[in-house]
């Protein structure tokens, strides 16, 4: 059977506000995406995802939408995207747009006129309750952005259910109507050309029925919806819909990714599984949450066998139906490199690493604007530096509670988004050449050293290397292909696997150490005849059965039987 063709493509993510800002206002812009796609096509990647561009009060950065079907100015214009899709066309790139429908912005006019009295035909496209009895909130979640997830609206005296901020009241799923502007919109964007979406938190849209409260621990101000909101009863029913309302009657074959906070493999494969199509592939959060504790600020140490633990896992629950997506990063993450490589003495090593372990599992990679020139997260030092409303939110709550603010920045500094988010850097000039305003938010200082006009000048850059694991995906069947296992499950710094196809064979081995390490790997995992595929330092270790690894060395052989 023909496999789709994303099982051979890398996706890059693309943060609008902050790859390249041609106007000098202080913001990214498409015109600053469309200058940029030789570097991309030199890259290999070859479908973009771009982070939202629609029409937004820009709060959260985009991620609440007051028109589906026009551009921010801030970002340019719809003739911008058609020239940016025929561009892209040129050079073998699609677009993937950013759907963000569970919630909507305020300021769309849906909710403007949801809000406006209580028999407005729009009212039940969003979620609305009156008080409890008691005069208590409808019920008590708290927010993914800190407090409670009803806003009350003095027009009409209830309130309005928002997951994420005040500004992005959900939509309400279960009306029809929503739907079917969903689906119209969708099909509007595809007829422009688009190649598919990247469905934000979409495992959200179905509410768990009649709103119960969420387990609230002791101290606590709030509840925990969010296990009764994820997954919810009728969200396969919402995504077949769909499909066939938008993709089903299509001949070109489109990419789907959605969002899914708090999924598990099996639901995955459900929803992943291309004998009832919903969406292609899912973003799990699983494996960048080891790290984290009951909250994302809770600092957990980084352990590299419950990593192994969680991504064998989804490695092996997709074998046979649906289809993983891999990502280290995006604009959620704190950046890899500083998160769990070494940033400091063994940044490009520790980089290339990532890389190879992210590149080499079955399903399709994600690359985070920066990632390929292995950009690390900002010193960021004080709580004015940091511009996340989620972060400001969460310090605010802190502050309110008299909690404590200096292991709340300790987290940020760790964990914060807006990490992600700092400028691309692309040379030594003065803002790192993103710009020639003031940026949005501030270019890290080791844009000197760490810059994408010195990878490319550098052959053994990040860059190159990346170019390198990119063009494998395509060109090798058994990196796309092959079925995964893993090795050395218990070993505390060795990640190794295979990846077997018929009679061909990879194995990947990483030291993911300050230390040196040896490993003993018998034939049947590395056949002493195996060549070196990919490594990262200059000369890679041969193939044999006791395998000396330098701090943060990654070797792929390749092999036949
Ligand atoms: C997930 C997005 O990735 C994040 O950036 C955003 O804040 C929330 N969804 C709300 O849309």
């Amino acid at each position: 059977m023909e496999q789709p063709w994303w099982h051979k493509s890398v996706v890059y993510q693309i943060y609008p506000r902050s790859f390249a800002d041609t106007n000098g206002d202080g913001f990214g812009d498409l015109r600053g995406v469309i200058d940029r796609l030789d570097y991309l096509a030199h890259l290999g990647v070859e479908v973009l995802w771009l982070s939202p561009i629609f029409k937004s009060p820009q709060d959260d950065n985009g991620y609440y939408i007051s028109d589906y079907q026009d551009i921010d100015p801030m970002f340019g214009t719809l003739a911008d995207v058609d020239e940016l899709i025929a561009e892209g066309k040129k050079r073998n790139i699609r677009i993937v747009m950013d759907l963000v429908v569970n919630h909507s912005s305020d300021e769309h006019p849906w909710f403007v006129e949801s809000r406006s009295s209580l028999d407005n035909p729009k009212r039940d496209w969003y979620i609305w309750r009156p008080a409890r009895e008691d005069g208590s909130l409808p019920n008590n979640w708290s927010s993914f952005f800190s407090g409670s997830v009803w806003e009350f609206d003095e027009t009409t005296g209830e309130y309005f259910m928002h997951l994420f901020s005040k500004k992005q009241p959900d939509l309400n799923w279960e009306n029809p109507e929503v739907r079917n502007a969903v689906f119209t919109m969708m099909n509007w964007w595809l007829d422009r050309g688009i190649a598919g979406f990247r469905m934000d938190v979409i495992n959200l849209i179905s509410k768990v029925e009649g709103l119960p409260d969420g387990e609230q621990a002791p101290g606590h101000e709030f509840g925990n919806g969010f296990p009764l909101t994820a997954n919810g009863p009728r969200l396969t029913e919402y995504l077949r819909e769909m499909y066939e309302a938008v993709f089903a009657h299509r001949s070109d074959v489109f990419l789907t990714v959605g969002e899914c906070p708090g999924i598990d493999v099996d639901f995955a494969g459900v929803i992943t599984d291309s004998e009832n199509p919903m969406l292609d592939m899912v973003f799990q959060f699983e494996h960048v949450g080891i790290d984290q504790g009951s909250s994302k600020w809770d600092i957990v140490p980084f352990d590299l066998k419950t990593l192994k633990k969680s991504l064998g896992r989804w490695q092996v629950g997709l074998e046979d139906r649906g289809w993983n997506s891999l990502y280290w990063n995006n604009h959620d993450q704190p950046r890899i490199v500083s998160r769990w490589g070494n940033d400091r003495e063994y940044r490009v090593e520790s980089a290339k690493l990532l890389g190879t372990v992210l590149h080499m599992h079955r399903g399709t990679p994600y690359v985070y604007q920066g990632e390929e020139l292995g950009m690390t997260n900002y010193p960021f030092e004080t709580i004015d530096q940091f511009q996340d409303l989620e972060t400001l939110n969460h310090y605010k709550t802190v502050v309110d509670h008299n909690g404590d603010t200096e292991s709340a920045l300790r987290a940020y500094r760790r964990y914060g988004r807006d990490n992600a988010r700092t400028p691309m850097q692309w040379d030594i000039s003065v803002d790192a050449g993103f710009s020639r305003g003031k940026p949005w938010l501030a270019v890290n200082p080791n844009h000197t050293e760490v810059n994408a006009a010195a990878a490319i000048g550098d052959p053994n850059s990040v860059f190159h290397y990346y170019r390198r694991l990119i063009a494998l995906r395509k060109s090798d069947e058994v990196v796309a292909e092959g079925k995964f296992t893993m090795l050395l499950e218990d070993h505390p710094s060795v990640y190794a696997f295979t990846r077997t196809l018929d009679s061909q064979g990879l194995t990947v081995i990483a030291n993911w150490s300050d230390e040196p390490n040896s490993v003993s790997l018998d034939d049947s995992a590395l056949p002493t005849d195996a060549v070196t595929l990919i490594h990262n330092y200059t000369d890679a270790p041969s193939a044999s059965s006791e395998i000396s690894l330098r701090p943060w060395e990654a070797v792929v052989y390749r092999w036949a039987r």
